[in-house]
């Protein structure tokens, strides 16, 4: 069967990375996502104090780049895991503090382009899922299939609020809306690469869609690309 490239991009918490690990499990392709990787060179600048509420020190994150290797490699289910210079920050990288400044550091085009390229060589010889925010504008142009995800923001930080109260954060709901609103404004608004849908991508808004009805349907996308029926 034709292999194909998936790119699932759209607004914070809106299930990319449900789906697009369903896709890839289901067609036994390669899952790959992309805001883990923007996630773990935050989480190397917090820790370096290159970033913080104070200031960000954009000049020494790009020196600092070369110096930082990422990764993913399979856990022992078979899921895919960030590694950050050899170290395993897959829990590290999903807490609030890293969501607040991950997008600014994801403005900077040194950034970017770094990432860009890791992603190209993931995606090379097709078979593979990605999801993102410029996955089919800028990292995979002629993805045969270009899913773009809305919810209305309150459903989105609901579920994202969930989420971070069942992993024991001590949070509100406010401040996940806050986050989830302050991260789309900055992701829309950024000169390089900004979150946008792509002319032929297919927008599906899952506000009143569950879990497994949002899988089924972008499934059948799939399958119809890879078939060649649409
Ligand atoms: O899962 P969630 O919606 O919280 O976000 P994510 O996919 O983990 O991405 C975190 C942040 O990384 C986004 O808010 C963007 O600022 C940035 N990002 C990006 O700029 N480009 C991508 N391809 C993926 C993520
Ligand atoms: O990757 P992205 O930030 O777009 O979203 P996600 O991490 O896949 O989904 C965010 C949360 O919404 C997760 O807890 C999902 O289980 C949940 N979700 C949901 O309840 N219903 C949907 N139709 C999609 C996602």
């Amino acid at each position: 069967m034709r292999k194909i490239t998936i790119a699932i991009d759209g607004y914070s918490s809106t299930g990319k990375s449900t789906v697009a690990r369903q896709l890839a499990d289901w067609l036994d392709y390669v899952y790959v996502d992309s805001g883990a990787m923007y996630r773990a060179v935050t989480l190397y600048a917090l820790r370096k104090g290159f970033i913080s509420e104070e200031k960000f020190d954009r000049n020494a994150l790009v020196e600092a780049l070369p110096g930082i290797a990422l990764e993913f490699r399979k856990n022992k289910n078979g899921k895919a895991e960030i590694y950050l210079n050899n170290e395993n920050v897959e829990e590290h990288i999903r807490t609030l503090e890293v969501s607040e400044f991950v997008s600014p550091i994801a403005t900077v085009p040194e950034v970017r382009r770094k990432l860009v390229k890791l992603q190209h060589a993931m995606g090379e010889g097709k078979g593979v899922v990605m999801d993102g925010r410029d996955i089919g504008t800028v990292v995979f142009p002629n993805a045969e299939l270009k899913i773009f995800m809305n919810a209305s923001a309150e459903v989105r930080a609901n579920r994202r609020y969930i989420e971070l109260r069942d992993r024991g954060a001590d949070i509100s709901y406010e401040e996940v809306l806050d986050n989830v609103n302050e991260r789309d404004h900055i992701d829309t608004h950024r000169e390089d690469s900004p979150l946008r849908k792509a002319t032929d991508a297919i927008e599906i808004d899952n506000t009143e869609t569950n879990i497994e009805d949002q899988f089924h349907t972008i499934l059948q996308l799939a399958k119809d690309r890879i078939a060649g029926r649409i």
